[in-house]
Order: structure tokens, then sequence, then C-alpha cells
């Protein structure tokens, strides 16, 4: 396989978010972010980390963009934090924080390097949280409007963006299961959120739709292809109730086809009832330029009646003794491609790019090296599969690889690290891993 097969126009890019990149929480009048706040909870994020320092992208990002473009990127996916630019989440705007991505855009058009704008990458401000966050009526209000300070100010020279970064995961973590910021739990939290979502990615497209002119506007889902643990009837009901609330609440309704149904999921039910405007579904709807998916891990899943709602539990890979990552993420490319076919088979997507893919491997520095040969192995099996449904005839148009420096993995702390660069973390110094050299090799072939 040869980055040439992929053909011409085909993009290859990187991709960082900001509050697992930038550091620099608190300098120049940023406010907080629920990250911050949730970080201080005890036992929430893996050895106490927080992302105040992250790998200090904020004043590192001239190398890091560097770094990205000798690896041999075209594309460098980042996100804006709302908290930078508009401290309070709305109201006043942070003049510095709206200069800072300038700098950045303009280091990325100076290396030729094209941004990829992500607007929301899981870091909402402190005070909105405060306010009810991603459950509050007014989420779409404040949300239009950081959007279109976002849209006013870069506009003119950004023209690809991403509304958002994964709905399932950050209301499903966030707002469900309370193992990501804000630490929310329950239906009453996770309805509104849910639904609040879905207006938002399409009411962002909107805007931008409006806002930019000749803008290339995306949204990006997480996908997961959901595998019966048996060819019992109650782990294939248990894997399709998985199956819709991963793959499938998002993106139908955008896509215009409503609220996704299957059978015995009483849950659905209830969503129906507190979400009345699910009806309503013009709303939710945005003809996207591009949809990004992102697949980290197949799932096998059984029935579990002691779970709440879904009634369905993962069997993990390990005791399944098949391949899997050191988060414990079952490796499988070929479900990606499955799931990249599967996407694609709606028949009103334009296009397909796989906006993240990458691994996470416990990595060791010895003498200036990290020899991440399973990570390199995890990329060239995964670009296989892109390849094999583009030779099929899916019209997938790119892949970002995540991540370009070490960062901070949410609940995981630091030591999860995906990287193609090594960062140590006390002096921040980056070493390119061997799986970056072997993307340098492989982006110019
Ligand atoms: C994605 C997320 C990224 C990154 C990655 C690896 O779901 O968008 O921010 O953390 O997972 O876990």
């Amino acid at each position: 396989m040869k980055k040439s097969d992929f053909g011409e126009d085909f993009l290859w890019g990187v991709t960082i978010a900001a509050i697992q990149n930038e550091g620099a929480s608190f300098t120049k009048g940023k406010g907080l972010t629920i990250w911050d706040t949730f970080s201080k909870r005890i036992g929430k994020i893996k050895n106490g980390d927080t992302p105040s320092h992250a790998c200090d992208f904020y004043h590192r990002y001239k190398e890091d963009l560097l770094l990205a473009k000798q690896l041999g990127f075209k594309v460098f996916r980042f996100s804006i934090a709302w908290s930078r630019i508009l401290p309070e989440g709305q109201g006043r705007i942070n003049k510095s924080g709206i200069n800072f991505y300038h700098q950045v855009i303009d280091e990325c058009l100076t290396l030729g390097l094209t941004p990829y704008i992500t607007l929301y990458h899981w870091d909402l401000p402190h005070d909105l949280e405060k306010e009810g966050g991603w459950c509050s009526h007014f989420l779409l209000k404040w949300f239009s409007r950081f959007v279109t300070v976002c849209a006013e100010n870069y506009g003119s020279k950004v023209k690809n963006w991403i509304i958002l970064n994964e709905p399932m995961g950050f209301t499903t973590l966030g707002y469900m299961l309370g193992i990501h910021a804000p630490g929310k739990m329950g239906l009453n939290n996770y309805f509104p959120a849910i639904h609040n979502a879905a207006l938002a990615q399409a009411e962002g497209g909107r805007i931008i739709r409006e806002l930019v002119s000749n803008a290339n506007i995306g949204t990006t889902f997480s996908c997961s292809e959901v595998m019966p643990f048996s060819d019992k009837e109650q782990d294939i009901k248990a894997a399709a109730r998985m199956d819709l609330m991963l793959n499938r609440l998002f993106i139908e309704p955008l896509l215009g086809k409503g609220l996704p149904h299957v059978e015995d999921f009483p849950m659905l039910e209830k969503m129906l009832v507190h979400n009345k405007t699910w009806k309503y579904t013009e709303r939710l709807q945005f003809d996207f330029d591009y949809i990004g998916i992102q697949n980290y891990f197949a799932l096998t899943v059984k029935h579990n009646p002691l779970i709440p709602y879904l009634q369905a539990s993962e069997v993990k890979a390990k005791t399944r003794k098949v391949p899997y990552t050191d988060m414990g993420w079952e490796i499988n490319a070929e479900s990606c491609y499955r799931m990249i076919k599967r996407f694609w088979d709606y028949g009103n997507i334009r296009k397909l790019l796989v906006t993240e893919g990458g691994a996470f491997f416990k990595d060791k520095l010895i003498n200036g090296t990290v020899d991440d040969a399973q990570r390199i192995q995890y990329f060239q099996e995964y670009l296989e599969a892109v390849l094999k449904a583009k030779r099929e005839g899916v019209n997938v148009g790119g892949y970002f690889a995540w991540t370009l420096t070490d960062n901070f993995e949410w609940s995981e702390g630091y030591q999860a690290t995906f990287g193609l660069i090594h960062v140590d973390f006390s002096t921040q110094q980056r070493t390119i891993k061997n799986s970056g050299y072997w993307w340098r090799q492989f982006l110019k072939s």
C-alpha cells in the first residue's frame, strides 16, 4: 500500500484538540472549562492529572506545526477553546484568545497546512455548565453565538469546519455515565443533552454556511461495529440497542430519517416523550459537505438485565482473546471497513472523511527512540481498510491521524499516549516516535 494508491486528492491530516493539547488554561484571560473543574474532583482522572499544562501547544504551536509539516501532513485539524475566546461562554470577547487562533491559523497557512477547525471538542465553558450546560434550553443560543464569533473572526482565512466532535461521546460519557466532564448522570441529564447536541450540530452547519463563503462544512461521529456475543435472540437484540445508541442516534436525525427505532427498547419511547421535538425533523437536518467518522474499536455485546435501560454490556476483547490496544479496545480493521461502507450506504452523504484514527500503546523512550511497532501496524491495517472501501466506490476523501503529540487523554490523563510524537511532560521535550517516521515515509510514497 502506498499513499499514491489513495489518489491525488486524498487529504492526509493530523488532529489535536484544544483542552488536550494547549495547556495555558489560565493564561491571558481564558475562562475555566468543565474539564478544569471536573479534573479537580478526587478520583475522576487517572493519577489526579489535570489539563492545565497538557503538552503546552499554546506556547509551542510553531514547533508542533512544523513537526506536522515535517511528517508530511497537509491538513491540520484543531479545535477552538470556547472559553479562550468567550471566557464566560457568552458576553464579552477575549481579544487575546481571538489572536491566539489567528496566530495558529496564520502559521498553518505559512507552512502550507490546511486548517480544519473543530468548533466543539468537549470543553464547555464552566460558567455555562453552571447554567445547565448541554442540558440547558439556552445551549443553542450560546452555541450559536460561539459559532458566529468563530465564523466572523476566522471565516475569511479558514474554509474547512467541523461543528461537533463526536456528540455521542461527550453526551453519554459526560451527561449519562458521569465519567467525563461535567460528570452528570441519568436520563434527566442525558435526554436534554442529546437533543441539544443534535440541534446544535445542524444549527452550527447553518450558521457557518451563512457566514463563511465557500465553506466546506462537516461534523464528526464516533462509530463502532456492534456484534452480538452469541446468536441467541436476546444477545442479538442487545447488540441492536447498543448499535442504535452508538452509531445511529445522531446521524439518522441529521440525514432526515428521524429518531432511529429498534424493537424492545422502552427507553426510546421515554426519549420521544421527553424530547418531543425529535419529531420536528427539519431543524435536526443539515446537508453537510462531508461527514467525519472516527472508529476506534469494535464491540461485542451480550444481554445483561443488570444494566439499566440498555440491558446490554460489552464482552471485553481481552476475555475473548482477540487483539486489543492498551485502552482495551478491540483492534479490528475489517470492522472499520464495514462501518465506512455502512455510513456510505445511507445514500445521502456526499463525502466521508476519517477525521480521527489512532491507538494507545504503552510507549518506551529508550536512547532517544520510541519503537512503537504496534502503532505502525495499527495504522497500516486501518489504512488498508479505508483503501478497500474507497476501491469499492465509497467517496472517502481523507484520513486524519489521532494524534500529533501525546496529550491529555480525558479521564485517562497523560498516561494513555496516542501521539506520533512522544512528549516528556516534565520538560515538554518532543521526540518523534517510529510511527511518526513511518508516516513520513508513507506520505512520500
Ligand atoms: C476520540 C476523541 C479524541 C481522542 C480519541 C482517543 O473519541 O475525539 O479527543 O481522545 O478519542 O481516545
